[in-house]
């Protein structure tokens, strides 16, 4: 996309004469209705344009298509720029005046393209499982790989939801103990009388209960990683084991005396900011600088909303293929509309909501009337707030969830009994399908109908089901 008539032509015969496929626009809004009926591999762009910039085209290209490769390019070249543009996305920034002769510009388009393809095979899954390209989720990832391969202990850092753990698998899995074992230990469900057996096992007969010999998860975790997850939550007399052990390097089990020797890589993971619980008193400063060797913060969702997309793509793709059915496609709008949410339960509330979506909306396309019925859906289900796995918070919606239609607006209120009474018993449908979890013999046992029964009414309804 060039505005300047003479070198838009140049450009355009110089790459089709090496073989391309080429689309011509004069500004952003002609190029963007152009992607409507098909997207390119490479969108090339000049950066100065009357009506949008090349900078802001690049964001919304990113939003829109994040699997395009876009080539930005202009006579007036700034470095400031040119790391912005690779920042949001960009395979390549020219300066125009490195285009002599032109023919160069096939080279480096071919470049670009390599370059894309490289780009899409490492990003199939993200880093590690960790999608989005956010420039705080990119140095999060870079200091991953940074400090992998050290020993030094790692605290990270991010809300409910925002990758903790996928994060301290990527460390463990980027270090040299990636072939030994990774073991967690959740700090916040663990019973404080349980938590020395747990962390450092016990002998046979250590206390009542104690029938046979226990290895703790240190033990278990020798040569590999261990994650302590909401660290924040050990009482103050676990804490101070557990810097004895990081301290010496060693523990016993509970009732034994043999000293055994840890060499353990720990990852302690907290939404609660440990340097605050410092200052109350409720953690301990040494063992904090002990686990905050390296710190890496994961921001929000709600901070990263230009990942929503690809994040979106991500979920469909893995949760369309598990129910064997063609991901739906989302229209811009729909889009944007989840950039505009909050997401308190951050990725893993994006990951319910696409989950939810593939298995209860059955249209081909989701428009911005789906994705309200399905945001609202989502808040009045506790598994927004306090979200689960996706499998749990599909079924465990108290109020069923939309069935794939529109918001049901404040309804008028009926005019009949027999509609009354369908309203009621459709509404009654939805949520037992919804507590049994989409199974159908348990929700007919549940209603006491015969399997025949509820498949009519379903369909009668058209309630869908998976
Ligand atoms: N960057 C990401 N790309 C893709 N999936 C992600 C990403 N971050 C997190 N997820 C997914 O979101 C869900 C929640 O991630 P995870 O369990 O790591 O979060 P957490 O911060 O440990 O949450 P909690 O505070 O509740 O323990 C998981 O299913 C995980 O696979
Ligand atoms: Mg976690």
């Amino acid at each position: 996309m060039e505005d300047d008539p003479s070198h838009r032509e140049l450009y355009g015969t110089v790459l089709e004469r090496a073989g391309y496929d080429v689309m011509r626009a004069s500004n952003a809004d002609e190029a963007l209705r152009a992607l409507e009926t098909r997207v390119p591999d490479l969108i090339l762009t000049d950066v100065v344009m009357p009506t949008m910039s090349g900078m802001s085209l690049l964001r919304e290209l990113m939003n829109l298509h994040p699997g395009v490769g876009v080539i930005l390019q202009t006579s007036q070249p700034q470095i400031a720029d040119a790391v912005e543009a690779i920042k949001i996305g960009a395979l390549d920034y020219l300066d125009k005046s490195s285009l002599i002769p032109p023919t160069r510009l096939a080279e480096r388009v071919a470049a670009a393209l390599q370059k894309r393809q490289r780009k899409s095979a490492g990003h199939a899954a993200g880093f590690h499982g960790m999608v989005g390209n956010d420039p705080k989720m990119r140095s999060a990832c870079l200091l991953i790989q940074q400090v992998a391969d050290s020993i030094a202990n790692v605290l990270v850092y991010g809300e409910t939801g925002s990758g903790k753990e996928l994060a301290a698998r990527a460390i463990h899995a980027e270090s040299k103990r990636a072939d030994g074992p990774f073991i967690t230990l959740d700090c916040s469900t663990l019973a404080p009388e349980l938590a020395e057996s747990e962390l450092f096992g016990h002998e046979k007969g250590a206390f009542s209960g104690a029938v046979s010999q226990h290895r703790g998860r240190f033990e278990r975790a020798h040569r590999g990683t261990l994650l302590l997850d909401e660290v924040g939550n050990l009482t103050v007399a676990m804490q101070a084991k557990l810097l004895r052990v990081i301290q010496t390097r060693t523990f016993e089990r509970v009732g034994g005396e043999k000293s055994i020797a840890a060499d353990v890589r720990i990852v302690a993971a907290s939404n609660r900011s440990l340097e605050e619980m410092i200052n109350e008193g409720g953690f301990r400063r040494d063992l904090y600088h002990r686990l905050n060797v390296v710190q890496i913060r994961l921001p929000s969702l709600r901070e990263r909303l230009q990942d929503v997309p690809e994040l979106v793509n991500h979920f469909l793709a893995r949760y369309a293929t598990q129910a064997e059915r063609q991901p739906p496609q989302w229209t811009p709008a729909a889009m944007a509309k989840l950039q505009e949410h909050d997401w308190p339960g951050n990725i893993r509330e994006l990951e319910n909501f696409v989950y939810r979506v593939v298995l209860l909306c059955q249209k081909p396309v989701i428009d911005t009337e789906d994705v309200n019925a399905f945001l609202a859906a989502q808040e009045l289900a506790p598994a927004a707030s306090a979200p689960a796995t996706p499998q749990s918070a599909a079924g465990a919606s108290p109020m069923g969830a939309p069935s794939g239609g529109p918001a049901p607006a404040p309804a008028p209120a009926p005019l009949d009994l027999s509609s009354q009474v369908e309203a009621q018993e459709k509404d009654i449908l939805t949520k037992a399908l919804a507590r049994n979890r989409y199974n159908l013999s348990r929700t007919a046992k549940e209603l006491k109908i015969s399997r025949t029964t509820l498949y009519s009414k379903l369909s009668k309804y058209g309630i869908p089901v998976p």
